[in-house]
């Protein structure tokens, strides 16, 4: 079942949609951030449907997604002064909270953890959806596991549409990028996951904010993490990408016109609408990302050319990237894993 509540949400529509949650099927639904894949959180079954749908390795755990504050006290237990100055100033929003989970959650959903991430989307079609359905949703993003996560309908139709009940089109999303995952270690919230949510506005509210080192780095195969999904491949398009990045903004223009001739022309470049022009190559060659000035507008983007550009069939995409700081931090984040650490930065 395919509905359209681009405009609006259709009021059967909806009834038809919380049924099929109740009764175990999973959805594909929009949040602020990405698309998800939903099933009842309560419902083994249905949520080892999603583990399949992505082929998602199952020792990494899903977010659980309320409607209401009311909720997230009916699935965690123990928050702390800490934890719940960040539900009061982050939720609903693109931000989740790893809290110590309550024993109604099944083991499936937590890989075996004795937490679980909470996330309180701002969307009103996934708030809608949670709220009918009567029941909090996991939703992991909508993409098999290892690609790109999905910002618009059709950038996921193909590889999801056999594998769900109803796909639900809400339009792009307003965000672009998961949302900012967030553990209290110690009293300090450590981000595990950067997205929409910076370091410094989490500062603002608890004081100190930590970000963690596997952030940037390459995590092995069998190393402990606090946040599995570090360790996977991640956000890849099959076609290998490079990031290319220098301070000054010449240089990086400069380094891309070199890695162009360096390939043969063979490529296709992600580049901010600044510098199209600048860049040396034909046009149908370049996808535009976003401004330079404005990285909201390139978090928006991001995902959806890494996928345009694999339809290109290029031997290498290049990528330009920004500065690991606010907004650029969760960005290059994403940017890297897609690139596999494979960054030239001068
Ligand atoms: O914006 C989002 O968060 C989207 C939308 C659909 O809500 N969801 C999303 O889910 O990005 P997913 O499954 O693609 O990413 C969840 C991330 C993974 O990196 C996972 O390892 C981490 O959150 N995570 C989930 N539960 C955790 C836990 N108990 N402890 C540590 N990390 C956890
Ligand atoms: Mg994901």
């Amino acid at each position: 079942m395919y509905v359209n509540w681009k405009e609006k949400i259709d009021e059967n529509q909806l009834n038809i949609i919380s049924k099929l949650i109740q009764e175990g099927h999973i959805i594909i639904f929009p949040t602020e951030t990405v698309y998800g894949i939903g099933a009842n959180a309560f419902d083994e079954k249905a949520v080892e449907k999603i583990f399949e749908a992505k082929g998602r390795p199952q020792d990494n755990p899903l977010i659980v997604h309320v409607s209401k504050k009311e909720q997230i006290y009916e699935i965690t237990k123990n928050v702390n002064e800490i934890e719940q100055k960040l539900i009061d100033n982050f939720m609903p929003g693109p931000f989740t909270l790893v809290l110590e989970k309550s024993d109604n959650i099944p083991d499936i959903v937590s890989a075996k953890l004795d937490t679980i991430g909470v996330r309180m989307p701002e969307n009103e079609i996934a708030r809608t959806i949670i709220e009918k359905s009567k029941v909090p949703i996991v939703a992991p993003s909508a993409n098999i596991s290892g690609k790109p996560s999905g910002t618009n309908i059709e950038d996921i139709k193909e590889e999801l549409e056999d594998k769900v009940s109803a796909i639900i089109d809400g339009g792009e999303t307003k965000i672009g990028i998961e949302s900012t995952v967030v553990k209290v270690i110690d009293n300090i919230p450590v981000i595990l996951r950067p997205g929409k949510v910076t370091p410094s506005e989490i500062e603002k509210v608890i004081g100190k904010v930590k970000i963690s080192d596997k952030i940037f780095k390459e995590a092995k195969e069998n190393e402990e993490v606090e946040s599995p999904g570090m360790k996977y491949r991640h956000y890849a398009p099959k076609t290998p990408c490079r990031l290319l990045y220098s301070s000054n903004e010449e240089e990086q223009v400069r380094l891309v016109n070199e890695q162009i001739q360096i390939n043969d022309n063979d490529v296709i470049v992600l580049a901010f609408k600044e510098h199209v022009e600048k860049i040396n190559i034909e046009k149908d060659k370049i996808i535009p990302i976003g401004s330079i000035k404005d990285l909201n507008t390139v978090m928006k983007t991001i995902f959806s050319a890494l996928r345009n550009a694999d339809k290109k069939n290029a031997k290498i995409i290049l990528i330009e990237g920004t500065k690991k700081e606010g907004l650029g931090l969760a960005i290059m984040n994403r940017l890297l894993r897609a690139c596999e650490y494979d960054l030239i930065e001068k």
